[in-house]
């Protein structure tokens, strides 16, 4: 089949190669000369863990090839997927106005075939646009919300837990259903709005489980409960799960926080008031600045305070800093003027923090931790949870203050090397022996 994708960020660009390696001849295009030319020059502008040999490999079988929008002057395809992003507006809304100009495009090119909508849309808004901005074009709207997790997301769509296809016409469902053949997973065939509200459901089902695990963290610090346990054994309940069940410092990125909001705000201007989901907001805004109230609990005044960050990127396995708690908590000690350095295997810092000048990003781990009085784990990639920390201890100065904003560190081991440990949710001392953390002696 002819497959056009339209926008080559996270989600188009693992969609583009993996169609081309299920045989699809696809067309990658972008309206971004430079993102473009990057990937005709072999070059994958983002970093998600096997993108590039996906598309190595799609390019050398001539299955894949990527265009400028204004290159671009015959046929898309038979089904021409938008992966435009859908940024939120100052009210929280989801701007459309990518996935219209998309859609308006596409319609100046071709006057039948399928809009396959990746993109997160609110629920309502397949049913507005052929109602009218493909009326009478001949092109037909189909629904089909992606679950790609960033770092895992070539995975993810070579073995999805469901396809879910927004559509009342026959004919369309089976395309998709030949563009997904091979890949083993459950149809779920329903309307376009349903279609659309199960991905909204979906992200902000996830994101109130987190909220709700770290509320019962934050709990548990004040009458002696163990996160760890608690969680676990709330996991073993086949009804509730183990996932998403990791207190910390709150979700970040650049769909749960986007998705979340667009779901309040739609609920809101359908006159509903979606209280649980304004409370999973409170508490994942406050919980990423928990580290921030824990130092300056410890330190008082933070002026100067020395502060390593680790970890910038929202989870590990991706270097998207987008709504990352990281680049929060760094903003406010900088505010605050502490002395603060960072480390991230694979992030940097976004361009307008760069410019304040006042975070030293640095290449190792090991020079993050030089000199500082406190650390500040914020995301747990396997680089910084398995490092040499009795090496970390030695250059860490008094009072050696560990803030694990992700509980991945053991906080025994921790105690042992000397650190003042604080972990979400697992602060209380002598109630269970295998997470008594007390403050270091040594430290004092
Ligand atoms: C999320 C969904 O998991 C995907 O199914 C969906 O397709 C995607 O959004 C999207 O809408 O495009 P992603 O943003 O890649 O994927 O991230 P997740 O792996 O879901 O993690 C989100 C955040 O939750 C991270 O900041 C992570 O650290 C945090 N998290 C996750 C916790 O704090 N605790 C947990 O137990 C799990």
């Amino acid at each position: 089949m002819q497959v056009s994708v339209i926008g080559l960020g996270y989600v188009g660009s693992v969609t583009a190669g993996a169609l081309a390696r299920n045989g699809h001849s696809v067309l990658g295009v972008d309206e971004d000369g430079e993102k473009v030319a990057m990937y005709r020059s072999g070059k994958v502008p983002i970093f998600e863990p096997g993108l590039r040999e996906l598309i190595d490999d799609a390019v050398a079988h001539q299955r894949l090839s990527f265009f400028h929008t204004s290159e671009v002057t015959d046929f898309l395809g038979d089904l021409i997927v938008i992966a435009v992003g859908t940024p939120p507006t100052e009210t929280g809304a989801a701007n459309l106005s990518y996935v219209r100009s998309a859609i308006n495009w596409v319609t100046t090119k071709q006057a039948h075939g399928i809009i396959l909508m990746k993109s997160t849309v609110p629920p309502g808004t397949g049913v507005r646009i052929s109602g009218n901005l493909l009326r009478g074009s001949g092109l037909e709207y189909v629904s089909n919300p992606e679950f790609l997790r960033e770092g895992q997301a070539i995975a993810d769509w070579f073995h999805p837990n469901r396809i879910i296809v927004g559509s009342e016409c026959q004919e369309a469902v089976q395309v998709v259903k030949d563009l997904y053949q091979g890949i083993d997973a459950p149809y779920v065939i329903t309307d376009v709005t349903t279609a659309e509200m199960i991905k909204y459901a979906s992200n902000a089902f996830l994101a109130t489980k987190i909220s709700f695990i770290n509320e019962i963290a934050n709990l548990s610090d004040k009458v002696g409960a163990i996160i760890d346990d608690v969680s676990y054994g709330m996991s073993l309940d086949p009804r509730i799960g183990p996932s998403f069940l990791k207190a910390g410092v709150g979700y970040g990125g650049s769909c749960f926080p986007k998705d979340v909001r667009a779901l309040d705000n739609l609920a809101l201007t359908n006159d509903h008031n979606f209280e649980v989901l304004r409370a999973v907001v409170t508490v994942n805004n406050r919980q990423r600045l928990l580290p921030l109230f824990l130092l300056r609990q410890r330190f008082g005044s933070l002026t100067g305070v020395k502060v390593g960050v680790l970890g910038l990127a929202f989870k590990p396995g991706t270097d998207d800093v987008r709504d990352a708690p990281a680049v929060d908590l760094i903003n406010c000690l900088v505010v605050e003027e502490a002395a603060v350095k960072a480390f991230d295997p694979q992030a940097v810092l976004p361009s307008e923090m760069k410019m304040l000048g006042k975070v030293q990003l640095t290449d190792s781990l090991l020079d993050c931790v030089d000199g500082t009085q406190a650390l500040v784990l914020m995301t747990e990639w396997p680089e910084i949870v398995e490092a040499n920390w009795a090496e970390i201890a030695q250059r860490v100065m008094p009072p050696k203050y560990l803030i694990d904003g992700r509980n991945a560190l053991d906080p025994q081991q921790m105690f042992l090397h000397g650190f003042s440990y604080c972990g979400i949710g697992r602060r209380a001392r002598g109630s269970m022996k295998n997470h008594v953390v007390g403050e270091c002696p040594k430290a004092k």
